[in-house]
């Protein structure tokens, strides 16, 4: 059964010894973030957690960070396996269930006017150079004037004052509703912070025009998200959440938004972000506030799955050798490595195209399934022996390139690069120096009890 809300999540964490409490004080100001990029750091094989702040800045807010810490705790959520978590997520993106409107919710258990945001939510401000305190894990919703549906993202927005915060919409199309009507009337604005994660995660899913998001979260959840109407301006919104914001765009009230640490890893400024007026704040009797450190595991997570499960069933479909894609961590679905069946190297090289031409890859590798696509040395070690630069590397210019990619070019525009590293018609009948099976497993084990006897792994 999927998690009820964000605090059935942190039980169930809580529960399989996944979650890390921190009762000293800390600072919302650099502390939190320091003790959230602490407890992330892939890269020297540390195991992630989540982490619970009971005492942020002596404010009665927990902060919980870290939470989607790796897939397995979005396949704990759906009831899967995480070996099987891209294949079964993309399946329940096609089987979106809608939402159902409630009249009585957790969420509207406190509602104030007047309330100042500053005393009563923990932001964090994450990096050195960043201007100043940002929401990150918010997730706007606004109703589009003309066609009636209600838009949701999940976007950056600064703690500008009591009552004030910036929303940095940028993507479409909440960022294009906005530009459209929002420069000149008061556009009513739901913010909702503290979602369980599938629900957090169908927020950042692209969707086709007029789609509710919302029914992406039934779906991935397997039963319908509850919806409740914010009191002062309608809009559906999860009845489970923890915070609740709400007010109107102001009109003419634009700035340059930043400099905010992004998950490119690069401080990054956006310019011409509107403001959010805040006029009611509603929120649960003893709310949580859901904290997302920008270079973690979660944005990294997230944007590659949903790459992945957005491109999967379409590959599957026109290539039949191709096995599957993996996003490399760390590079927010912009870095992929596709895994294929022996096929003829034209083949590979339109496959290579096709994922090249996709909106946010920038970088794709393609292996044989004798490579494991996500350990990055041996996906290296299969470039430099099975790929030639000069007849294996392609190169396409002016395409569209990401807003937090710095690298692009003026007006937008980037190249992409494509290696096919599957070496089919290079390395014929050469095979790879490996220790049979049986005997890698058993030399495995035999390791493993030796070094542990030793006193340490790692
Ligand atoms: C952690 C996280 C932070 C994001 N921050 C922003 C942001 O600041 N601005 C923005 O426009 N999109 C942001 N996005 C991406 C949008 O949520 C996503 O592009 C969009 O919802 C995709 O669907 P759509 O463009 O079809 O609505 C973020 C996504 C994640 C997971």
């Amino acid at each position: 059964m999927s998690f009820l809300d964000l605090r059935a999540a942190i039980d169930a964490l809580r529960a399989s010894g996944d979650l890390v409490e921190i009762t000293e004080p800390v600072s919302a100001r650099h502390e939190v973030g320091g003790v959230l990029a602490a407890a992330s750091l892939l890269r020297v094989g540390a195991r992630p957690r989540a982490v619970l702040f009971t005492d942020v800045d002596g404010k009665p807010v927990p902060v919980i960070g870290n939470v989607v810490y790796g897939r397995e705790v979005l396949a704990m959520a759906m009831g899967v396996e995480t070996e099987e978590l891209v294949d079964r997520f993309a399946d329940r993106v096609t089987a979106p269930i809608d939402p159902v409107m409630v009249d009585d919710a957790p969420l509207l258990e406190v509602t104030e006017q007047d309330v100042d945001l500053t005393k009563l939510l923990p932001v964090l401000t994450h990096y050195a150079d960043d201007e100043g305190p940002y929401i990150t894990t918010g997730m706007a919703s606004l109703r589009n004037p003309a066609t009636g549906v209600v838009e949701r993202t999940i976007c950056r927005m600064q703690l500008l004052g009591p009552d004030r915060i910036s929303l940095g919409v940028v993507n479409p199309p909440m960022g294009d509703t906005y530009r459209q009507y929002g420069r000149d009337v008061e556009m009513p604005v739901a913010v909702v912070i503290g979602l369980e994660p599938l629900t957090f995660v169908s927020a950042a899913l692209p969707a086709p025009p007029g789609a509710e998001k919302m029914a992406y979260a039934g779906g991935l959840r397997g039963e319908p998200v509850e919806l409740v109407a914010a009191p002062l301006t309608g809009l559906p919104v999860p009845a489970r959440a923890e915070f609740l914001l709400e007010g109107v765009l102001v009109p003419g009230e634009e700035r340059a938004d930043g400099p905010l640490g992004e998950v490119s890893g690069y401080s990054m400024v956006f310019s011409s972000i509107p403001t959010l007026q805040v006029r009611r704040v509603s929120h649960r009797r003893d709310p949580i506030y859901h904290a997302l450190l920008p270079t973690g595991p979660d944005g990294d997570l997230i944007n590659g799955l949903v790459v992945e499960a957005t491109i999967l069933p379409q590959l599957r479909r026109v290539y039949s050798f191709a096995r599957g894609v993996t996003f490399v961590p760390s590079t927010f679905g912009m870095s992929l490595v596709a895994q294929v069946a022996p096929a003829d190297k034209g083949r590979v090289r339109g496959l290579l195209y096709h994922l090249l031409s996709l909106e946010r890859v920038k970088k794709v590798v393609v292996v044989s399934e004798d490579i494991d696509p996500t350990d990055p040395y041996q996906v290296e070690w299969a470039v430099v022996t099975r790929a030639q630069p000069d007849e294996d590397l392609v190169v396409i210019e002016g395409l569209f390139a990401h807003p937090i990619d710095p690298s692009y070019h003026p007006g937008q525009r980037g190249s992409r690069v494509g290696i096919d590293a599957t070496g089919f018609e290079r390395i014929g009948d050469r095979t790879s120096a490996r220790v049979p099976v049986e005997a890698a497993a058993r030399g495995k084990a035999l390791w493993d009890r030796a070094a542990g006897r030793a006193g340490g792994a790692r």
